[in-house]
């Protein structure tokens, strides 16, 4: 079946017009849309209206939604569905604001098998600002120079919950939230999305503590230069919100981060899709 498809970027991100996220998809659309979702690593829906049970039955399209570690961000009653908002508190730590996500990352790399993809679903947008980056690990893999990808293919590094290189701090963990999710675990550097083929580099700002068999200096300037690489502009594209956006991405192929520079009300509902062993 042919969907209508616009490219957002040269690297990442496709919108797929026409279609309604609030009815299951018939099997052939399924496969048109999530091989557009896989090949472009961010699927965007616009002008969607959903009930939140609706928006986790449009998940479970994609595969088992998981439940969120952080359990106050929860939706009560339905713990495969949670939220972002504006008024996220820090509530087992200083009880201050946050807003989470505002550094290159991929969803849960700190869990032994990290979730393939996330999606948001928009409900309230600020006028001005609160933006979402993604940007591709699989472009700037390919932009590497050959001996670099066949040096660092095969390496191994640890994905701490919150490393001490993290240039933010993390949200305070419940002892029961620390043992479902206690961290460390070890992933290739470059990893490979089995829906596609293509490899990226799996890194992460805020988790990525080490790599492994290399000294500390010189492990902590690869995972700078790396992602200094991930971070160029031209791998990028920055989704500008409106109510009624799904935006869902693949942890396997990209990194993204939240923009704080707004004011007044931004909530979205959040729902991660289970993955399997970073390979
Ligand atoms: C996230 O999942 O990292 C948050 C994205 C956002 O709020 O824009």
């Amino acid at each position: 079946m042919a969907l209508e498809t616009e490219k957002l970027s040269e690297h990442v991100g496709v919108q797929v017009k026409r279609v309604d996220a609030s009815q299951p998809f018939d099997k052939e659309t399924l496969t048109a849309v999530y091989k557009a979702w896989v090949d472009h690593s961010v699927l965007v829906l616009r002008e969607q209206e959903l009930t939140p049970q609706q928006f986790v039955d449009f998940g479970r399209q994609f595969g088992k939604p998981i439940e969120q570690n952080l359990k106050h961000l929860n939706v009560e009653d339905c713990p495969e569905l949670a939220f972002i908002s504006s008024e996220d508190r820090d509530i087992h730590g200083t009880g201050k604001r946050i807003v989470r996500g505002t550094s290159w990352h991929t969803d849960h790399s700190y869990a032994e098998v990290p979730p393939k993809g996330t999606m948001l679903f928009g409900i309230d947008i600020p006028e001005k600002g609160g933006d979402t980056q993604f940007t591709s690990a699989a472009a700037a893999f390919d932009a590497l120079p050959d001996a670099q990808r066949a040096r660092l293919d095969g390496m191994r590094s640890i994905h701490a919950f919150e490393s001490s290189r993290s240039p933010r701090p993390m949200v305070k963990r419940t002892p029961e939230e620390i043992a479902a999710y206690p961290g460390d675990a070890e992933h290739p550097l470059i990893r490979t999305n089995p829906d596609t083929g293509r490899k990226s580099i799996y890194v992460n700002t805020v988790r990525s503590e080490r790599i492994l068999d290399l000294p500390d200096e010189e492990s902590g300037a690869l995972l700078d230069e790396l992602y200094a690489k991930i971070g160029q502009e031209e791998f990028q594209y920055r989704h500008k919100w409106q109510p009624g956006d799904i935006v869902l991405w693949d942890n396997r192929s990209v990194l993204h981060k939240a923009n704080g520079d707004y004011e007044g009300k931004r909530f979205l509902y959040r729902i991660m899709i289970e993955g399997d062993k970073p390979i």
